[in-house]
């Protein structure tokens, strides 16, 4: 666990983004820091270097190398982000084994792989969800997002332990907006298409698959880029969506409608 920079331009309110050193994290990261967030990156690789981006550009970041499934991990970052001084006002569940998996079909996935694969895409949330409510709760309240997929709405092919973990994860934003309501925290989900992310475009397997179909299947036929699930994650994060709990965004150009 290492903190590494932070500016001057610091904000007081900080918001936490695991996975946020690549990819469609690190497009939350870039939003939230935009938006005046201080920006805590929880990576297991290259939290650091992203936070560096960040204050590069002028803006307030900090980063944890951690990983999303340990406790002491998570009792360390909060830790320092407390004696900071700054107050913690919500949490993004990014982070999560997809890019680097495998087509296999059902028959093929192991039991170690799924394990390991549900360990991270809904325990990290889980966990990470455990460690911080109760610190917005007595900062007045706070906001949660959980990053799902459209992969469980449609039932795609490939990748069985995947899209259970991310069906999951939208069973995880129902039930914990409910716990976590009367302590003013809310908790929302944003479902993206297959997204061009740094992690897909070194996956060629992946794109090959996904790449012409995702887009053929949106109602805007082109390619979904990191950029385009900012502003979800933005408005989620900000006093404007306060009431709105337990929901799903779907940010897909129009492939799956809720
Ligand atoms: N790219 C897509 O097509 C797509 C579509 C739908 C949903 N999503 C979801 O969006 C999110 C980001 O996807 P991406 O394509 O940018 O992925 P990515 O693989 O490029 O990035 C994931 C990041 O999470 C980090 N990470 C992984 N396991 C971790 C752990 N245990 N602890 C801490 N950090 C960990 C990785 O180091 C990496 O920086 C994921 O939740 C993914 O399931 C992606």
């Amino acid at each position: 666990m290492n903190q590494s920079v932070t500016s001057s331009k610091n904000s007081d309110h900080v918001v936490i983004i695991t996975g946020g050193a690549r990819g469609i994290g690190h497009a939350f990261a870039h939003r939230l820091a935009e938006d005046g967030f201080h920006v805590a990156i929880v990576d297991l690789h290259g939290a650091e270097e992203g936070a560096q981006a960040l204050v590069r550009a002028g803006f307030s970041a900090t980063g944890f190398k951690a990983n999303v499934t340990n406790a002491s991990d998570w009792d360390t970052l909060l830790t320092d982000i407390a004696s900071s001084g700054k107050a913690l006002h919500g949490l993004v569940n990014n982070a999560a084994m997809f890019a680097s998996l495998d087509m296999q079909s059902f028959e093929q996935v192991s039991r170690e792989e799924w394990m390991q694969v549900m360990e991270v895409n809904t325990y990290g949330p889980f966990l990470a969800t455990q460690k911080v409510a109760p610190i917005l709760a007595a900062n007045g309240g706070g906001s949660i997002v959980n990053i799902a997929s459209t992969s469980p709405l449609k039932g795609v092919t490939g990748m069985p332990h995947y899209v259970c973990s991310k069906g999951a994860v939208i069973a995880l934003t129902r039930t914990l907006a409910r716990e976590l309501g009367d302590r003013g925290i809310n908790v929302n989900a944003v479902a993206p298409g297959f997204t061009l992310s740094d992690g897909i475009l070194l996956n060629t397997e992946h794109v090959e698959k996904f790449r012409d179909i995702g887009k053929n299947s949106r109602a805007m036929k082109r390619d979904q880029l990191p950029r385009d699930l900012q502003g979800a994650v933005s408005f989620l994060m900000s006093l404007d969506s306060q009431f709105m709990t337990g929901q799903t965004l779907v940010v897909d150009g129009g492939a799956f409608f809720v």
